[in-house]
């Protein structure tokens, strides 16, 4: 035998010095849940994840910072006297998430938060976008609430601007209000090929925001469908999008490799709620070892072409490189 791969695995200084994959906490997004509430409220479908209260939000931010995580997203849990048909309290200058960046922006500059710009967390009807009156979910509508939900968190000084809606032509016209505005340094992170995926169960539950009715299938993309992804990629270029993001993660490492192909700007991943939940009900019941299947997970999503993971595992991850 004249070729032996093996020979370049023989020792972990070989196989470290031809490691094609590299994992730290550079590269991790901390989704975050909060309330507007005194404690923290343990989330049953997402073990170790709460929605965090206002002291929780400021002691789980300081725990990411000391771990190397230096970015966190913020999803608010709304009371139902918040939730409207319009979503109005999305763009309250005084609303949570506007109270929290400016909270955390003052305390920590150095952190990069990133929002949430979507109705449902602010939707009776539990949509990302306006509903009308026969059950449809309105577009171009919905993009001039979403226009001031995000100039409103440019306002309160959000760093990264990340639409999850999945309406058409939101990252552009987002992108020209906030420069029309003075926030041309605020970033797009555009969720770029959303999938209407069952695995964001657990993070309904944990906002309480299922769909009041029907599913998200008209804005949400075809789990069966990937050529449809590269159109959304080319789409968010043009309207100024600076990060495109795939989303769930781990089913759709295909999706992310191409889109890694298809673009020069940085891919997002997330990894999301059901997959988060999965890797933790496994590994509570001792079926896997967690560490290490949540490493392993980590890195095939990295290898698979992202730059960046939204990961409810980011503390814990990078506690466990800095370990090793
Ligand atoms: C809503 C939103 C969802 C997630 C992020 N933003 C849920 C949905 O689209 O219904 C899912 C994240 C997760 O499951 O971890 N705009």
């Amino acid at each position: 035998m004249l070729t032996r791969p093996r020979r370049n695995r023989k020792s972990p200084w070989v196989r470290a010095a031809h490691r094609e994959t590299t994992l730290g906490p550079e590269h991790f997004i901390y989704p975050l849940f909060i309330h507007d509430g005194a404690d923290d409220i343990a989330i049953p479908s997402m073990p170790g994840c709460s929605r965090l209260g206002r002291e929780g939000t400021l002691q789980e931010v300081e725990g990411a910072l000391d771990d190397g995580v230096g970015a966190v997203v913020l999803f608010p849990a709304e009371p139902d006297e918040h939730k409207t048909p319009g979503g109005e309290e999305s763009y309250n200058p005084n609303g949570l998430v506007q109270r929290t960046i400016a909270g955390l922006k003052s305390r920590w500059p150095e952190l990069t938060v990133i929002t949430d710009v979507a109705l449902d967390p602010y939707s009776s009807a539990g949509h990302d976008g306006l509903v009308s009156k026969d059950g449809r979910i309105l577009n171009d509508e919905t993009v001039e609430v979403l226009c001031k939900q995000a100039l409103s968190q440019a306002v309160a000084g959000a760093d990264i601007i990340s639409p999850s809606d999945m309406m058409d032509g939101r990252v552009g016209a987002i992108r020209e209000t906030l420069d029309a505005n003075g926030y041309n340094e605020v970033s797009i992170l555009a969720y770029t090929a959303k999938y209407a995926s069952a695995f964001y169960g657990p993070f309904r539950d944990a906002l309480e925001s299922h769909p009041g009715f029907g599913d998200k299938k008209t804005y949400q993309m075809d789990p069966a469908n990937v050529r449809e992804a590269l159109r959304e990629v080319e789409l968010d270029e043009l309207e100024g999008a600076d990060m495109i993001m795939v989303k769930p993660a781990m089913p759709y490492l295909d999706v992310i490799r191409l889109v890694r192909e298809a673009t020069a700007l940085p891919v997002a991943a997330y990894q999301v709620s059901g997959e988060y939940a999965m890797l933790k009900a496994a590994s509570q019941n001792g079926w896997l070892e967690e560490k290490k299947v949540v490493l392993e997970a980590l890195t095939a999503i990295r290898r698979a072409g992202s730059d960046v993971i939204l990961t409810y595992y980011a503390r814990q991850a990078a506690r466990w490189l800095q370990e090793a």
